[in-house]
């Protein structure tokens, strides 16, 4: 099989040819869901950092388009964020046109090779053509380095309430915010984090945003941080915080604080490859949700993953939703439900009863390329339920949940090649279940070479990649308890083209 037939996946984004990192500046406008992403048109491996850029009608299916922003004497074009400047307070806008504004870092890769640290700086562009072609602001850096080496991926939001742009932007182990009226001039307001979450590696791509808690009157701010390494199964990862911000400083919410105490930081997903993710801009208030895309992949093996013409995919677009229960906290995340619409075949089952169901699934039933698995556990007592999807070649992917150790794990350490890299599959992937589970409801999505399972609607939540030799084929799922069961099962294939 062709490397496209094999790895090519159905329904995430990958550009055409050569290597991608962060999702950068979504916005939505028109009808429209824009995405930039880092990206290196040379090679397929990490380089001077363009913004590629695609569109969508849905978040599912993208088109790529001419590459966006390209560097510069000033540096390479690294992270960042784009906005709608309704109100033309950039003055970048132009006969009735409102500007789209990006807000991007520059990285000087000839400052840094000579030994300086302050080679990270942050610009703007704009553009008045809904984002195909971009033009720099002549009076760039807007905000020079204060002598932080790690200072970059500027997120912005408005602030409605304080009627003023806020910045977010990571600095070394911790996030500043910056607010402005105008987007080109910029003022430091405060610093947060410094003490507090994960710290086993630099903080990066940071997003702050307003959220409804469980979609009723109250407002929190969450902040979400990436970071990398130190994420809790090896390498990068993505953690958040739930606070109040108040136009200048962001304070931890006291119950989230308690769950810190326990947890000490806490994950948007705990499988190994969601990072640098971050959400869309200018989603309109009708619709009013807040949509997620993260970079499919990790730093510790993102450049060595065996896939040649192009590198890394984006996961699933995911709709995010701030759930209080009792005293604690979840960022739920799970997929847009623009992906359903492609649902062509669906198989439903009763509940089914057994320790063990040999190939409950095959290909002859369902796609495994294209697939969402759901069904339910109403009772945990089992010790362990394993799911397995394999091949006749003999590659196994399991994951499940394991009772007695009170976790769920992503095991792929046989799931096809993993020897491109030492750090691939060193580990067996877990996550430890909520004390609030007492029913489990399950979904799976697999395309090709990425699994991403979403346990209760997203409250944890587990992505990973995987590269078997041939197509999955068969599924199984076992449990050593004799009355254990699986209700509402249900199996989706998905058609795109
Ligand atoms: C995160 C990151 C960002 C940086 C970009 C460079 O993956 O390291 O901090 O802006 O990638 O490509």
């Amino acid at each position: 099989q062709t490397e496209e037939a094999l790895y090519r996946p159905n329904f995430h984004f990958t550009p055409k040819a050569n290597w991608m990192n962060d999702p950068n500046g979504m916005f939505y406008l028109n009808g429209k869901y824009h995405m930039y992403f880092q990206y290196y048109p040379d090679g397929n491996v990490w380089g001077p950092m363009h913004w590629g850029h695609a569109i969508s009608k849905d978040m599912i299916t993208w088109e790529e388009q001419q590459i966006a922003l390209y560097p510069d004497d000033l540096g390479y074009i690294f992270s960042g964020s784009a906005i709608v400047d309704k109100n033309n307070t950039s003055g970048f806008g132009k006969e009735g046109v409102s500007p789209i504004v990006a807000i991007f870092t520059y990285h000087d890769a000839k400052s840094e090779k000579a030994g300086n640290i302050n080679y990270q700086s942050q610009a703007i562009a704009y553009s008045l053509d809904e984002g195909l072609t971009w033009t720099k602001h002549e009076n760039n850096p807007v905000i020079s380095n204060p002598d932080i080496k790690d200072f970059r991926d500027p997120k912005v939001v408005w602030d409605d309430s304080n009627k003023k742009w806020v910045m977010a932007l990571a600095a070394g182990n911790k996030i500043m915010f910056y607010s402005s009226l105008n987007l080109k001039e910029w003022k430091l307001k405060s610093d947060f984090g410094e003490n507090i979450g994960a710290h086993g590696g630099v903080w990066e791509c940071p997003d702050l945003f307003p959220i409804k808690v469980n979609n009723g009157e109250e407002t929190k701010w969450v902040l979400i941080v990436s970071i990398n390494p130190g994420g809790p199964n090896g390498g990068s990862a993505t953690q958040y915080f739930v606070g109040d911000f108040n136009g200048n400083t962001f304070k931890l919410d006291e119950d989230f604080s308690n769950q810190l105490k326990k947890e000490n930081a806490i994950w948007l997903d705990y499988g190994r490859d969601n990072y640098a993710g971050v959400t869309w801009s200018n989603i309109p208030e009708s619709d009013g949700r807040k949509l997620f895309i993260g970079w499919m992949s990790n730093w510790e093996y993102g450049q060595e993953v065996p896939t040649f013409k192009w590198r890394s995919s984006m996961t699933v677009a995911r709709e995010l939703k701030l759930k209080k229960t009792g005293n604690s906290f979840c960022l739920q995340n799970s997929p847009v439900n623009e992906l359903y619409s492609y649902a062509t075949k669906s198989i439903s089952k009763d509940s089914i009863k057994s320790n063990k169901i040999e190939d409950l699934l095959s290909e002859s039933d369902i796609d495994f390329a294209k697939l969402n698995l759901q069904f339910e556990l109403k009772d945990l007592k089992s010790e362990v339920y394993n799911l397995l999807f394999y091949n006749k070649e003999g590659d196994t992917l399991s994951l499940g949940l394991d009772n007695i150790k009170n976790e769920f794990f992503i095991n792929r350490k046989k799931a096809g090649k993993v020897d491109f890299s030492e750090k691939f599959a060193y580990n067996i992937s877990k996550a430890k279940v909520p004390e609030t589970f007492e029913e489990l409801n399950v979904q799976i999505l697999l395309d090709k070479t990425s699994v991403e399972v979403f346990y209760n609607n997203g409250e944890i939540v587990m992505t990973e990649l995987f590269f078997p030799k041939s197509p999955l084929e068969l599924f199984s799922i076992s449990s050593k308890d004799e009355t254990f069961k699986i209700e509402n099962l249900k199996i989706q294939e998905f058609k795109f083209n």
